[in-house]
C-alpha cells in the first residue's frame, strides 16, 4: 500500500517548477559572485545529469557503486539482524531504490518504507514499484528536501523504532559542518534506539582516487559540464561550455575530491542582467567528494548523538557501510 505524503500538497506542478528554475537561478548568481567561485552540486541532477551519474557507475574506473553492490549483496543479511525487527526504515534520496531492494529483502517483518526525495516523479514511480514488490510493508514516500526538516509519516502499526538508509556516500557532498548538521537531523528524527546505516567512501590512494574521478571516456567531464549546459538552456545564461573543462584532484589534507570547472580563457557569463567575469584559467568549485576512516567517521557521527555498532567492507576495503545506534 503506498500513502504518498507531499511538503507543498497545494502546489501545481507549474508552481514548483517555477520555484525550482528560481533557486537555481539564485544559488548560481550567488555561487558565481563569491570568491572563489562555485555552484552546488545539487543542481547536476537534471534528466541528463542523472543519466550520465547513471553511467559514471559503469565505468571501470567509478568503482564505489558496484563496491557498494557487493558489500550488501553479501551482508545485508547481518545487517537486518542489526537494525532488528519491526522497523520503519527511512531512505534519504532514494531516488529509484536499487540497493534498497537488498536491504529489504533482509529486513525482519519491516513495518513501513519511507523513501525520501526531492523529484517527485522519480519519487512516486519508485515507491509504485516497491509496493508491488513488498505487498507487506506500508510504502510512504515523502517528497522533500531532506536537508530540510520534515515530518515523518507515521504507518498503521506501531513500529518497534526507526532507522535511517543512507548509501552511496551521499554524506560525501557535504563539508564536515553540514554533515554533522544532518547526522544530527537523523539522530533527532530516530530518537532512542534509531539506527543509521550508512555508505562512505574510504581513503585510499591519490591514484585510485583520482581516477575515479577522471575516467578515461570522459562521462565525469560531461557530467561536470552539464551544469554549464543547464544554466544556459533553463536559466538563458550566456556562457561558452566548450571553453571550460573538467578538473578534479584529490585533496589529502581535507581527505576530499575536489570538483572544479576551469575557464580555459578570459570570459564573462551573462546571467539575469548580471555580468561575471572569468579569468583565464579560473577555477568554479562543483563538488566535493569526502573520503573517510571509518575512525574519522565514527568520532564525527559520535559528537552528534551516533555510537558505531558495526562496519562492512570490501576486501580492497575501498568502501565501507556501517551501523550505528543513537544510544
Ligand atoms: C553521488 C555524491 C556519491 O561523490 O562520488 C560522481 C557524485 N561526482 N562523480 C561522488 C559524483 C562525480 C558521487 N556521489
Amino acid at each position: 500500500m503506498i500513502r504518498p505524503h507531499m511538503q507543498h500538497p497545494q502546489t501545481d506542478r507549474q508552481t514548483m517548477t517555477t520555484l525550482a528554475r528560481d533557486r537555481f537561478l539564485d544559488d548560481s548568481l550567488t555561487g558565481l559572485n563569491d570568491s572563489p567561485k562555485r555552484l552546488p552540486c545539487k543542481y547536476f541532477y537534471d534528466r541528463r545529469g542523472s543519466q550520465l551519474f547513471d553511467q559514471i557507475c559503469e565505468t571501470d574506473e567509478y568503482y564505489l557503486t558496484r563496491t557498494e553492490t557487493t558489500i550488501m549483496q553479501r551482508y545485508a543479511g547481518e545487517m537486518g539482524q542489526c537494525l532488528g525487527e519491526g522497523i520503519r526504515l527511512v531512505e534519504l534520496g532514494s531516488g529509484s531504490s536499487i540497493k534498497t531492494r537488498t536491504l529489504l529483502d533482509h529486513l525482519i517483518d519491516p513495518v513501513a518504507y519511507v523513501p525520501v526525495d526531492i523529484s517527485r516523479e522519480h519519487l512516486l514511480a519508485s515507491a509504485e514499484q516497491i509496493s508491488d514488490e513488498y505487498p507487506d510493508i506500508e510504502i510512504l514516500p515523502v517528497c522533500a528536501d531532506f536537508t530540510k526538516p520534515f515530518t515523518l509519516p507515521n504507518p498503521s502499526a506501531k513500529p518497534s523504532h526507526s532507522a535511517v538508509y543512507f548509501p552511496g556516500s551521499t554524506i560525501g557532498n557535504f563539508q564536515p559542518q553540514a554533515a554533522q548538521k544532518l547526522l544530527h537531523s537523523m539522530a533527532q528524527m530516530c530518537g532512542q534506539q534509531g539506527g543509521l546505516l550508512i555508505g562512505i567512501d574510504l581513503q585510499k590512494d591519490r591514484e585510485i582516487l583520482e581516477r575515479a574521478y577522471n575516467d578515461d571516456e570522459g562521462v565525469t567531464a560531461a557530467f561536470n559540464l552539464n551544469l554549464l549546459h543547464r544554466m544556459r538552456k533553463e536559466l538563458g545564461a550566456t556562457l561558452d561550455v566548450e571553453a571550460f573543462e573538467h578538473h578534479a584532484i584529490y585533496n589529502q589534507q581535507q581527505g576530499r575530491i575536489e570538483i572544479y570547472l576551469r575557464s580555459q580563457v578570459e570570459q564573462t557569463i551573462h546571467l539575469d542582467g548580471q555580468s561575471v567575469r572569468l579569468e583565464e584559467g579560473e577555477l568554479i568549485h562543483t563538488e566535493y567528494s569526502h573520503k573517510y576512516t571509518i575512525d574519522g567517521f565514527a568520532q564525527m557521527a559520535g559528537e552528534v548523538g551516533w555510537t558505531l555498532r558495526r562496519s562492512w567492507t570490501d576486501a580492497n576495503n575501498y568502501f565501507a557501510v556501517l551501523h550505528l545506534i543513537v544510544l
